[in-house]
């Protein structure tokens, strides 16, 4: 049975900017960019990273944000009106956000934990080990994931005006309200403006051809590219939107909160420590040394905190759609079955740090395998079948007709864009991408 409930939009076009650079800017920039920087040798990989989001970023996002425009459909029935026969690259893309939910909430409920642990000066003077026995620990880290689950799940049931445009309106304001602070209170610091110069000082004996692989992923994670959430935040701008001026937008706000991100985490002499822990550990035990400490930190996990939720609606509402779309369920109820499978994944995500921790393939435990999986495999798969669907199989008239439509930017950019999602993305992307898959499987 069709559904009749009419199809939400954004209000305007500062509220498409919003919310999509809400999906954009997340744990990708504030939690994985400056570990994946400081481990790929700091300023040298920040510029090849540059290079992955002007080049094969930006026209990803473009090409995503024109098909949903164009269709106003969920992601699967958006490329199968395009071309017949082509619905199933939105169904991998919602296959892949899923998978990517699932540890995505792990994470986001850490930062729950770690905003209140750092608000009531809970987390003590062990930072490892608090660490440690919270994320291996069973009833703690699933307690926070599923509130964080829910809190995602009431916006996205307000709808898209009434749920996520207005959080999108009221979380990302706040958010760079935070980092602008959080910014200039490190580079306030001697120590924090001199180990930034290490850190940004191009070192290009540590870049390989892994470093090229992560610059790509990152870049594609970082503009949630590929997955369907584009799409149907691209499905709901209003006639009149700029599709490329809007990218540009979006691309231009996650790129300076990355780099922002990095400087308040490398200013904090963090450089040495890498990994996952790098938020989650040092950068707790560096706040314990500052005047006003707890606030700091409290200030910075609600940041993340913020990040993840603008981001997480996004995942959310991507799958939703299909559900009200595709199988005619209400909103509230397609919702529902989204946040359920999310609660399961991610109860299984969170659970393989600790109890299940044992059960593991090729080495990896259920958590890394959902981020490995999904990173190296599906993203750049989708970055290349995405810029092929649009450069090679979208008819050539109505698509210029699509993304030139308002004049401007979009018409000035335009037969760039076309060049570089007909030979520049496929080409590139596939190449690194094979290097890729044949370097992890001999790391395997
Ligand atoms: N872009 C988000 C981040 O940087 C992650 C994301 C991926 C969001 C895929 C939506 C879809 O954290």
């Amino acid at each position: 049975m069709a559904n009749t409930e009419k199809r939400g939009g954004f209000g305007g076009k500062m509220a498409a900017i919003l919310a999509a650079a809400g999906s954009a800017i997340g744990l990708g920039n504030i939690w994985r960019f400056p570990y994946i920087t400081s481990e790929n040798g700091g300023g040298a990989f920040i510029l090849i990273y540059l290079g992955c989001i002007l080049f094969l970023g930006l026209p990803l996002l473009i090409a995503e944000f024109a098909v949903g425009h164009n269709t106003k459909k969920n992601p699967i029935d958006a490329f199968a009106t395009i071309k017949r026969g082509w619905g199933w690259l939105g169904a991998m893309g919602i296959i892949s956000v899923t998978l990517i939910m699932g540890y995505y909430f792990v994470i986001a409920g850490w930062t729950l934990n770690y905003t209140i642990a750092s608000a009531t000066n809970a987390i003590g003077g062990d930072f490892g080990g608090f660490f440690q026995t919270f994320t291996t620990g069973t009833w703690m880290p699933l307690l926070f994931t599923y509130i964080f689950i829910l809190a995602n799940h009431f916006i996205i049931t307000g709808g898209v005006q009434g749920g996520i445009e207005k959080a999108s309106k009221i979380m990302m304001p706040l958010l760079f309200a935070i980092l602008v602070a959080l910014a200039i209170y490190s580079l306030w610091m001697p120590e924090g403006r001199e180990a930034l110069t290490n850190v940004f000082t191009p070192d290009f004996s540590m870049v390989t051809g892994k470093s090229f692989l992560a610059a790509m992923g990152q870049a594609f994670f970082t503009l949630s590219v590929g997955m369907g959430a584009m799409l149907i935040y691209g499905s709901y701008f209003k006639d009149g939107t700029k599709i490329a001026g809007t990218a540009i937008s979006v691309v231009s706000l996650d790129t300076i909160v990355a780099l922002m991100a990095a400087v308040i985490i490398f200013s904090a002499g963090v450089e040495n420590e890498s990994g996952p822990q790098l938020a989650f550990v040092a950068m707790p035990k560096v706040f314990s040394t500052m005047p006003m400490g707890g606030v700091w930190s409290t200030l910075f996990f609600l940041l993340l905190g913020l990040a993840a939720l603008s981001s997480t609606i996004s995942m959310h509402e991507a799958v939703t759609s299909y559900f009200v779309e595709k199988r005619g369920m209400s909103r509230r109820k397609g919702a529902w079955v989204v946040t359920i499978v999310a609660i399961v994944l991610a109860s299984a995500a969170s659970l393989s740090l600790g109890d299940w921790s044992g059960y593991t393939l090729a080495g990896m435990n259920f958590f890394s395998l959902l981020d490995n999986f999904t990173s190296i495999v599906m993203l750049p798969l989708l970055g290349i079948l995405t810029a092929i669907f649009v450069g090679w199989i979208w008819k050539k008239e109505d698509m210029r007709k699509e993304l030139t439509a308002e004049g401007g930017v979009d018409k000035a950019t335009y037969p760039v864009i076309r060049f570089l999602l007909r030979y520049v993305c496929p080409l590139l992307v596939s190449v690194v991408f094979v290097f890729g898959i044949i370097d992890f499987i001999k790391n395997l």
